[in-house]
């Protein structure tokens, strides 16, 4: 439990093993990228948890049975270019039928306010679920301008999933997107005077890409 009742921490021992090696500065790049898809497989187990299912017929080999399957429109994962793409590989293989929009936003290094490039989502978002991705949440101002973004364009139904939060992110989140779920690996300490998070794992979209 935290301070924060939109918030869930997922500490499942295989996500903390795994974050544990994800933090650490000698980890390489491959090595990271590696981690951060396995986290996020792990993660969208329990954030996908709240999905609706229907009743199916399903005939099989001996007889006809009712099961239950995912209900409605299929799915969105939103990235937040470009650390968000490090997580959507490793939930599709858990629900490969899921569609994937795609947010361009950048931090601007002396603001530390988000700028805006790209924006694309399927049709119908009004009817979908979103579960938009990025592994780092500091401030907050990304991914509270990519929920605004979403929502723009019609979403209702949205999620959002990192690996590490600071405080002053998940406030800032919950404030401008009051009752959003938010999901994390960890809750860190603080930001700190450049914005990132302490004790973190450093800048996730460099490591990832291998642009440090
Ligand atoms: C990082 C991270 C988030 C953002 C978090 O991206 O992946 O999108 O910073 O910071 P905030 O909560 O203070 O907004 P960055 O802006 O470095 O862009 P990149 O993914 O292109 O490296
Ligand atoms: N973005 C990152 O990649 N890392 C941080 O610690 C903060 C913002």
């Amino acid at each position: 439990m935290t301070e924060f009742p939109n918030l869930t921490v997922l500490d499942h021992p295989l996500i903390q093993h795994k974050l544990s090696h994800l933090r650490s500065v000698d980890t390489p790049k491959k090595g990271f990228k590696e981690l951060v898809d396995e986290i996020a497989m792990l993660m969208a187990f329990e954030v996908t948890r709240s999905l609706q299912l229907e009743d199916v017929q399903v005939t099989t080999p001996l007889e006809r049975v009712t099961c239950q399957r995912l209900k409605g429109k299929k799915l969105v994962l939103v990235p937040i270019l470009r650390a968000g793409l490090g997580m959507v590989e490793g939930i599709l293989r858990l629900v490969p039928s899921a569609r994937v929009g795609h947010i361009g936003l950048y931090r601007d290094e002396e603001t530390l306010q988000p700028v805006e490039y790209y924006c694309k989502v399927p049709p119908h978002p009004g009817d979908r679920t979103f579960i938009v991705l990025d592994p780092m949440l500091a401030t907050g101002g990304s991914a509270s301008a990519a929920v605004t973004l979403l929502k723009d364009r019609g979403a209702v139904s949205i999620r959002f999933m990192c690996l590490v939060a600071a405080p002053e992110g998940v406030e800032r989140l919950s404030a401008d997107h009051p009752g959003m779920p938010i999901y994390t690996a960890a809750l860190d300490r603080e930001l700190n005077d450049k914005g990132y998070i302490l004790p973190g794992l450093g800048d996730a979209g460099d490591r990832l890409f291998g642009t440090i």
